[in-house]
């Protein structure tokens, strides 16, 4: 499984980036607002810092308009992935958009019938936003196996971005149940490698070794 950060906040794309752990960063509307920064700065210097794919999104609703913001988005760097809604308009703008050799993400996904779209569509990612429909009561991961399900049947090559993850529990099932990626809020991402039993354990290890007088270096 691929784990990509969500968030557009540099310093801690740069704090997780020594890990390894990142293979690359998703951004959207809310995220660059959140930042405060200009999306051109912010995004380039994203992509100076991952190397993997960076997902940027258009803010444009009709396909032409799509179409030209997400060129504009690639002209940023090498590696910007362009982020397009799920919508009929940002299906044909992704078709373009691949046909012409960019990397796609197509969001905000939240029904099978959807994703299979996106599949048709040609898109690289289909981020299907699992916290969102946990929200309104709806089980979240039945979406990412519907999804994995009809992607097997038909070997659509389109990567599944598990999205809108709050938990580990989300990210655990999410593997579980085949997702490709998963884009991972940074405080997560620290909380998937938290467990109580560990703590306790290297506690007692580092009080025995104390007791032994010795130092390994
Ligand atoms: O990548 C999508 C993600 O940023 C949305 O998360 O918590 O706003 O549903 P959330």
């Amino acid at each position: 499984m691929k784990f990509f950060i969500d968030t557009a906040e540099i310093d801690e794309i740069r704090s997780l980036a020594p890990s390894g752990l990142v293979d690359g960063v998703t951004t959207n509307p809310s995220l660059i607002a959140k930042s405060g920064r200009d999306f051109k700065e912010v995004i380039a210097e994203i992509c100076d810092v991952i190397d993997g794919p960076v997902s940027a999104e258009v803010a444009a609703t009709d396909s032409e308009a799509m179409i030209a913001e997400g060129k504009a988005l690639a002209g940023i760097a090498g590696n910007v992935c362009i982020k397009l809604p799920l919508t009929f308009d940002g299906l044909v703008a992704c078709r373009t958009l691949v046909d012409a050799g960019h990397e796609t993400n197509v969001t905000l996904c939240f029904s099978a019938n959807q994703a299979l779209l996106a599949a048709k569509a040609g898109a690289t990612y289909i981020s299907p936003f699992i916290g969102r429909l946990d929200d309104m009561g709806i089980d979240g991961m039945d979406l990412i196996e519907e999804i994995r399900a009809i992607y097997d049947n038909y070997l659509f090559e389109t990567q599944i971005l598990a999205a809108s993850i709050r938990t580990v529990n989300h990210v655990r099932a999410s593997a579980l149940a085949g997702a490709d990626v998963a884009t991972i809020p940074p405080s997560t991402l620290y909380a998937l490698a938290k467990h109580p039993l560990t703590d306790k354990g290297l506690d007692a290890f580092l009080k025995d070794w104390a007791k032994t007088g010795q130092s390994i270096l």
